[in-house]
């Protein structure tokens, strides 16, 4: 729905469509209060919240281009085709893994508006309190702990009905959830056969703790699509510039050994030339894992026997930076199913006509097959300390 209604704001208003820019001339300056680099899943939702603050000017710069009228990317069940190595993705490789048998995999990561938002497989799932503890306690800033940060939780959510809009009752906790966020969230709208089976597994085996949820929500629509956020794309104050990707950020002051950068450098297009902008207030690195520590690096700030071996002066000691990214792994079971009463996904790819009927659904109606996610239940289950 959110989507549907997005498109005929698209249509309706097009001066809304005006803060998003292709070129550096279509841009007011090079002076905002906020540069904002990166216009993903973090990048906008700050910069959507900065702009509440009509004094403020802000500037998002994002590598990527548009993600407005790509069919893939809103169709919610087309998201494997996003990535990798595609025109939305930044194609990284990682080094040779250990735990892998020294293979190398694709690591995928949107290049394009609203980041890896944009592309992933749109699974809403929220840690555990453990997990937010532990980030406060290895952080030493306890706005990370789950008693601090749960009222962010519920105030993101807006809790929807699922695609099929089947009677929920029973099957999530009200009591937990927000209903008036920026972020659409739902439980997932077409059960499988296979679903019921999991769930019963999650009974006779209860360490598996099973949860929710989906449908596509970029950090983009929410923030800057979003219907109820149309005001965000009219703002004044607001201008994103895509197809601009920041090389690094230049030191502008020193007070008593404390440094500050306020100066942003980045490349007007692919191999364009460079230009500079400015923050009279701050720089929000909002470029991702791999993007936002790379960025760092160019600019001086990181190990710094490391950044002078390949020729970097170094500014900032800071050992860490691009250090130790761990992410969780994901194992594909696959298996044959047969052609007709086991009610799976496969009849989109082997059945035309079904096919074009579940498209048909899909555009007019916001409904069917296409508009499920690609996974309906998740389990979060702790490994024992010596696994
Ligand atoms: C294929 C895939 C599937 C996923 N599935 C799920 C899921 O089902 N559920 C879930 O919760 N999470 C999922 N994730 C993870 C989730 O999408 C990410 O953790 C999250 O989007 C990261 O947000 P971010 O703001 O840190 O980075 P991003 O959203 O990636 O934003 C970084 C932005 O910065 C831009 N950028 C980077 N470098 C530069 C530069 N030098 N100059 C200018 N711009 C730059 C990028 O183009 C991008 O737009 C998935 C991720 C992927 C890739
Ligand atoms: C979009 O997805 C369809 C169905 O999976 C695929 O055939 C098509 O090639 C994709 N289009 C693009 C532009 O990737
Ligand atoms: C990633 O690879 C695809 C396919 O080759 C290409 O179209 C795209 O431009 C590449 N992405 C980047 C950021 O270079
Ligand atoms: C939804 O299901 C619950 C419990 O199964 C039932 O009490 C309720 O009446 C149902 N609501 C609707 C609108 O059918
Ligand atoms: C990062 O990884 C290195 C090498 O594996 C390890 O020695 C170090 O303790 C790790 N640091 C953190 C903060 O985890
Ligand atoms: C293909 O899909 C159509 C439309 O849903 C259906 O009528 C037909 O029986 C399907 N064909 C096969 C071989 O399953």
């Amino acid at each position: 729905m959110s989507r549907l209604r997005l498109l005929l704001l698209g249509l309706f208003l097009p001066f809304s469509l005006s803060a998003i820019v292709e070129r550096v001339v279509d841009l007011p300056g090079l002076e905002y209060d906020f540069v904002v680099i990166g216009g993903g899943t973090a990048g906008n939702v700050i910069a959507n919240r900065l702009t509440e603050n009509a004094k403020f000017s802000v500037l998002v710069l994002e590598a990527g281009g548009s993600n407005e009228g790509i069919l893939n990317v809103t169709i919610p069940l087309r998201c494997p085709t996003l990535t990798p190595n595609t025109p939305f993705d930044w194609n990284f490789t990682t080094v040779p893994q250990p735990g892998l048998n020294g293979r190398q995999i694709s690591y995928a990561r949107g290049h394009i508006l609203g980041g890896s938002s944009s592309v992933n497989f749109m699974g809403y799932t929220r840690g555990s309190s453990a997990d937010y503890d532990r980030y406060a306690t290895i952080t030493g800033d306890p706005g990370w702990s789950w008693k601090r940060i749960f009222p962010y939780i519920l105030k993101n959510e807006r809790w929807t009905a699922p695609a099929d809009n089947h009677n929920t009752t029973g099957q999530f906790n009200p009591a937990v959830h927000g209903y008036n966020g920026v972020n659409s969230v739902s439980l997932a709208g077409f059960s499988r056969p296979i679903d019921r089976r999991v769930i019963q597994t999650t009974r006779e085996l209860p360490e598996f703790l099973s949860i929710l949820i989906l449908t596509r929500d970029t950090s983009s629509d929410s923030a800057i699509h979003n219907p109820q956020f149309a005001t965000y794309r009219s703002r004044k104050n607001l201008h994103v510039l895509l197809h601009a990707q920041v090389a690094r950020v230049l030191q502008t002051g020193n007070s008593h050994g404390r440094l500050s950068f306020k100066t942003v450098e980045f490349t007007e297009g692919k191999g364009g030339r460079t230009v500079q902008v400015r923050a009279k207030k701050e720089i929000v690195l909002s470029a991702g894992s791999i993007g936002t520590p790379h960025i760092l690096l160019n600019s001086g700030i990181g190990d710094k026997t490391a950044l002078a071996q390949v020729g970097i002066k170094p500014l900032v000691h800071l050992p860490s930076v691009g250090q130790n990214l761990s992410d969780h792994p994901v194992v594909g079971d696959q298996w044959l199913v047969n052609a007709g009463p086991t009610d799976t996904f496969e009849a989109l790819g082997r059945n035309e006509t079904y096919a074009a009927e579940q498209l048909e659904l899909w555009t007019t109606k916001r409904s069917g097959t296409l508009a499920a996610g690609t996974y309906n239940t998740v389990g979060w289950h702790r490994l024992p300390e010596n696994a």
